[in-house]
């Protein structure tokens, strides 16, 4: 069995919905009964684009909308904005390892403001960069592109160290779930699947999709 753990599960990235009508997309997630929605947040200087802010996570709120917020922070300074991101709505807010600031600090701080925690890794950091974290975290985020951009192809390369953080996880009998993020499509989020992954962020395959519900039940069956 590829994971015992935790059942597969799908977080649609509300980056690939039309953003003039966000609350649109995040309907379609809640009509097609998907608890989790994936916000990608970018500040023009960790990843070379910018997305949406606080606000909009609290006019979600606001419209309605109760599925879970799979935060992803790709910020250079994530320790400045988690409060912020904490009151907008946010229930998981992910930090990545690779910027200069206080790591342990900022999941200790996330903690304590009744988050769930996550740290997220780029293609080019290895796993041991976070292995003194792993009992600090409820999910490990294993980017499978370059992050700032939706719509790029997925990295192969990247599942070795899926592997290698489902065996750190299993050794030291931890339970934090391993999300994978970028160019995931059915045919390689299999692939991670056996590699260990059991959340599954999808922008284009999944709005873009002719049919999501169809991509989302594809999903459930991994
Ligand atoms: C990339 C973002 C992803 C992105 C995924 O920087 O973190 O969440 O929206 O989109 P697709 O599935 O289109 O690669
Ligand atoms: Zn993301």
């Amino acid at each position: 069995m590829a994971n015992p753990l935790h059942a597969p599960i799908l977080a649609p990235s509300l980056l690939a919905s039309d953003h003039a009508r966000l609350a649109d997309g995040a309907g379609l997630v809640e009509r097609l009964r998907i608890p989790w929605l994936h916000l990608d947040i970018m500040d023009g200087h960790f990843v070379p684009n910018l997305s949406f802010g606080p606000e909009t996570l609290a006019s979600l709120r606001r419209d309605g909308v109760k599925l879970f917020f799979d935060t992803h922070l790709m910020l250079e300074r994530p320790d400045l904005y988690i409060e912020a991101f904490a009151r907008a709505g946010a229930d998981r807010l992910s930090i990545h390892i690779e910027p200069a600031y206080d790591v342990i600090g900022t999941l200790t701080r996330i903690r304590e403001m009744g988050k769930h925690a996550g740290i997220v890794l780029n293609p080019g950091t290895p796993a041991v960069a976070i292995e003194a974290l792993l009992s600090q975290v409820d999910l490990v985020l294993v980017m499978t592109v370059q992050p700032g951009f939706g719509g790029q192809a997925f990295r192969r390369d990247q599942l070795a160290k899926i592997a290698e953080i489902r065996d750190l996880r299993d050794q030291r009998n931890l339970t934090f779930r391993i999300e994978v993020d970028g160019g995931i499509d059915l045919a390689n989020a299999a692939q991670c699947r056996a590699a260990g992954a059991d959340a599954f962020v999808v922008g284009t395959s999944f709005f873009k999709a002719a049919d999501p519900a169809a991509f989302a039940a594809g999903i459930a069956a991994l």
